[in-house]
């Protein structure tokens, strides 16, 4: 059975990581709200631009544009066939209950909603170090994950580089925004009885393996 998962957590917390761990070691297709905002960006498209205003700023995307995309590739056949591993949708309760609709349209139950969870003051220091590629979107850190060839990607050799948005500035309005918008979201799945809370703060291997072990896999 394909698996069908949220990541939802702060700013910095490891859903990216997870994600790229879940696709490798369990075969799920990962979409990344941020990844596929990023690559608009890059592309210079209209909703490239539309969203390089609110994600400078650390500000949510309007809610409309993300739900369309977002549902759009959900409807995918890769992602029909493989599960999903959402990163970074939905952010919004009213995001969540598109999603919702979606889901019961199509008659797909969600398996679980993981709630990565670490205390803020790591976050900083994660974000902070946090370097990426430009081609195949692969994360490193300075410290915790550093690349083999200072400044090029292990996987594909392309440059690293440091997100616009990791500026310090720009990570503590993340985080509030966080705090305002996307904590209400974990409370819906758990008023749901969908939530899986997952303590981030450990290596990446542990929080993988504990992933695992609560989804029941
Ligand atoms: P998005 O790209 O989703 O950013 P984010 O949620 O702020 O999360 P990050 O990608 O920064 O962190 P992560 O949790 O993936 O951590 P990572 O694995 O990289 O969104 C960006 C922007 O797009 C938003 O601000 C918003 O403007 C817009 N947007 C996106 N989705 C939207 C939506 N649905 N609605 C509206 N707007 C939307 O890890 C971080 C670092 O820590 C790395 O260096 C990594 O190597 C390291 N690390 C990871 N895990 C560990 C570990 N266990 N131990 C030690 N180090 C670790
Ligand atoms: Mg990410």
């Amino acid at each position: 059975m394909p698996i069908r998962t949220i990541l939802v957590g702060p700013p910095g917390v490891g859903k990216g990581t997870q994600s790229a761990m879940m696709e490798e070691r369990l075969g799920a297709k990962p979409l990344s709200s941020g990844m596929i905002f990023r690559a608009e960006i890059e592309a210079e498209t209209d909703l490239g631009e539309l969203a390089k205003s609110y994600i400078d700023r650390g500000e949510l995307v309007p809610n409309g544009v993300t739900i369309q995309m977002m549902l759009k590739r959900l409807r995918s056949a890769e992602v029909q066939q493989k599960g999903f591993i959402l990163d970074g949708f939905p952010r919004t309760v009213r995001q969540a209950e598109a999603l919702d609709e979606e889901l019961a349209k199509a008659k797909i139950e969600l398996d679980a909603v993981i709630s990565l969870e670490v205390d803020e003051s790591v976050i900083v220091e994660r974000l902070s170090g946090r370097i990426g590629c430009t081609k195949c979107g692969e994360i490193y850190h300075r410290i915790n994950k550093p690349p083999k060839r200072e400044g090029f990607c292990d996987k594909c050799n392309s440059p690293l580089f440091v997100r616009e948005d990791d500026q310090p500035s720009t990570i503590l309005e993340r985080l509030k925004v966080f705090r305002a918008n996307t904590a209400p979201v974990i409370s819906y799945y758990e008023a749901k009885g969908k939530l899986i809370k997952v303590d981030a703060s450990q290596d990446p291997d542990v929080v993988f393996a504990e992933i695992v072990e609560k989804l029941g896999l």
